[in-house]
């Protein structure tokens, strides 16, 4: 069975299609034929070497969010039969590509896969487990109530698009910054205000909760109420000392019954998703190209 490996850390150039001996599922493992998997920034990321923690040895195989078929199950598997459609999430900071997503077949332990509702489809299933958990534990961490006032920036994009969908429907007043000519989009999941990529944040007003997703970093303090608290996606530069703004960085807790919820908020249409192309797992070189590329309208998919 095929995997695509990261032969040294670099461009796209170093993703190689390999054969690898066929996963077998271990004691409350699934094996799952992987028919769609997201193509996230972190995966860019690691692919030029980039991670969390400990650096990954190649060769190392990327992707952290499957959606597929279970084709087996190891001892002690209660929740999963052979042909289950499911959906799932390889924690990858903590596994470091000794199990990846980019592959045909994946043996994952059954904690990391879920039931994939009927009428999700494979390839927006797979745009869903790492960025819709990302927004939803985003604001979480906001001291918001229902009628707060919330900026999210990157909210054409994955992060921010589930972001400003959730906050909107929790109550929030969201303002939100769309990626290239994408305000439309950003309009259309609901957000009050929309402001365009070259927002100079001297002039938006001040908020007390903030998403940056993309992460904007400092250029967007000026936005930022004395008290106010912004969490972001990657680090960034620390507010001016005085300033008064709390900030956290955060990563993305894989919590089942929480990603669960926003599976079936997607199922149900309640959640927005958007696919800008697929693309089979030889041409992994191209959709890492695809994916770096601006103004895409969604995320780019690998279908093995
Ligand atoms: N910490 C975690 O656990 C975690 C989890 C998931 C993701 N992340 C990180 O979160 C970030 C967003 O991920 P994603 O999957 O949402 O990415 P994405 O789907 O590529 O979306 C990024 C969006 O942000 C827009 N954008 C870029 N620069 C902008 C700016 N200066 N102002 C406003 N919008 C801007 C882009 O628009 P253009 O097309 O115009 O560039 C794009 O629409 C990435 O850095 C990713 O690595 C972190």
């Amino acid at each position: 069975m095929r995997v695509v490996e990261v032969s040294e850390p670099g461009g796209p150039e170093v993703l190689r299609v390999v054969e690898r001996p066929e996963p077998v599922a271990g004691t409350g493992e699934v094996v799952v034929a992987v028919e769609a998997a997201g193509v996230n920034p972190t995966d860019l990321a690691a692919r030029q070497g980039m991670t969390v923690g400990d650096s990954a040895s190649p060769p190392y195989v990327l992707g952290w969010d499957f959606a597929g078929t279970v084709h087996a199950v190891g001892e002690g598997v209660d929740r999963f039969a052979p042909g289950r459609a499911v959906v799932g999430m390889v924690p990858w900071y903590a596994v470091h590509g000794r199990v990846g997503a980019y592959a045909e077949r994946i043996a994952v332990p059954q904690e990391w896969v879920l039931p994939r509702p009927e009428g999700l489809g494979a390839v927006d299933a797979a745009t869903v487990p790492l960025n819709a958990l990302t927004a939803a534990q985003l604001l979480d961490r906001l001291p918001v109530r229902p009628g707060s006032q919330v900026l999210v920036t990157g909210a054409s994009g994955a992060v921010g698009g589930y972001a400003v969908q959730l906050a909107v429907r929790a109550g929030h007043r969201v303002t939100a910054v769309a990626g290239t000519g994408d305000e439309e989009w950003v309009r259309g999941i609901g957000a009050h205000v929309v402001l365009p990529r070259d927002t100079d944040y001297s002039g938006v007003g001040e908020f007390s909760a903030v998403v940056d997703a993309v992460p904007v970093g400092e250029a967007l303090f000026p936005a930022v109420a004395r008290g106010g608290k912004v969490v972001s996606t990657r680090p960034v530069a620390d507010a001016p000392a005085g300033a008064g703004i709390v900030q956290e960085v955060m990563l993305v807790d894989l919590d089942l019954p929480l990603l669960e919820r926003l599976v079936g908020e997607v199922a149900a249409g309640r959640l927005r998703t958007r696919v800008e192309r697929t693309f089979p797992l030889e041409a992994a070189a191209d959709a890492h190209r695809a994916a770096e590329e601006r103004g895409r309208r969604g995320k780019v998919v690998l279908t093995p």
